[in-house]
């Protein structure tokens, strides 16, 4: 039999993904694993995962379960933060379906959320300390990051910096270790795995850019547009029309640090920053941050691997899903 193809050993080690993400939300009781399969079952991208499994094909062939393993611990952190951001978002829906939090209430979301981490730890204790270490610092600074968010900039501190800092800390964090977590499942070189945990960390941040842009740019992501804006979470082209400080943009700002709770003003705002010149200008900073991501790739060997990674760096500064 002929080896699959690069595409096929992704796909299928995509598709023997999902029964065991599923088996690993099942609690004791029906209610606690019918909670816990809620966002899983909805659906997502599954970016992290795919990640572990490109960046293990640097290697010469891996251990097929512990790469599952490494990309569960991945997906579960990811899903588990997706109950508590929500939470903290005060999200109405999440991968098209009702959030958590609004179909369960706050708490058994936060405990839910708590559920997928401690199955989470328990699969990575499987694959050895330096992946614990790992998973432990990642989900360190991913929290770390979400409160800085919550915190805002301390007073003087550039909007922009700590902005950039947040977003390197609570999605950087785990897109440089699904990244890693497949270069260590495949035995890379040290040089090779620090090559792919930057290039992620980077990634990770062109990941939650574009994320920030298709929050006001789009109406087909299965979350609520605009819920940024609502929060009071300013992101990219808001921090950069700030910066800019242009009279002519006064009212708009004005706006958006107002109450945005009722749709029809949250719909105009919407509307008005989709018109602006300033989404062109940041999405050009997206693509800026993308061409490093591709830097951290020049050590690596050219081949299926490295060509499927250049064409996510496209992909992530053109999304709008
Ligand atoms: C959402 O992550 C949270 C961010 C870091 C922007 P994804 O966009 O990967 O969400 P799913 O997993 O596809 O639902
Ligand atoms: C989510 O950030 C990051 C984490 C879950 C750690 P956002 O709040 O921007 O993500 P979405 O837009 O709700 O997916
Ligand atoms: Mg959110
Ligand atoms: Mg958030």
């Amino acid at each position: 039999m002929t080896r699959p193809s690069f595409d096929d050993r992704i796909q299928q080690r995509l598709e023997a993904f999902e029964p065991l993400l599923a088996a690993a939300a099942v609690a004791r009781t029906d209610e606690v694993t019918e909670a816990a399969s809620h966002v899983i079952r909805a659906g997502g991208k599954r970016f992290r995962p795919m990640l572990v499994f490109v960046a293990s094909e640097f290697g010469q062939g891996v251990d097929e379960r512990a790469l599952q393993e490494a990309a569960m611990v991945m997906e579960l952190t990811h899903v588990a933060s997706l109950y508590h951001d929500d939470v903290m978002d005060e999200a109405d829906v999440r991968r098209g379906a009702p959030s958590a939090n609004r179909f369960y209430g706050n708490s058994v979301a936060i405990l839910v959320g708590d559920f997928l981490f401690a199955q989470a730890s328990d699969i990575v204790a499987g694959l050895g300390v330096d992946y614990v270490r790992l998973q432990a610092r990642t989900f360190a600074r991913l929290v770390q990051g979400q409160i800085a968010e919550t915190v805002g900039p301390a007073d003087g501190a550039d909007a922009l910096d700590h902005y950039l800092q947040v977003i390197a800390d609570k999605t950087g964090s785990l897109i440089a270790a699904s990244a890693s977590f497949g270069a260590m499942v495949a035995g890379l070189p040290q040089d090779m795995v620090q090559a792919l945990d930057r290039f992620g960390e980077e990634i990770g941040v062109v990941f939650q850019l574009s994320d920030d842009l298709i929050d006001i740019r789009s109406d087909v992501t299965g979350k609520t547009p605009g819920t940024d804006l609502r929060e009071g979470v300013p992101t990219l082209p808001v921090l950069m029309l700030r910066a800019k400080a242009d009279p002519a943009d006064a009212a708009l700002l004005a706006q958006i640090d107002g109450d945005l709770s009722d749709d029809e003003r949250l719909a105009k705002v919407l509307a008005a920053l989709r018109a602006h010149p300033i989404m062109d200008e940041a999405e050009a900073v997206v693509r800026a941050h993308a061409d490093r991501a591709r830097q951290w790739l020049a050590v690596l060997p050219d081949g299926d691997a490295k060509d499927a990674l250049l064409r996510v760096c496209e992909e992530l500064v053109t999304r709008s899903a």
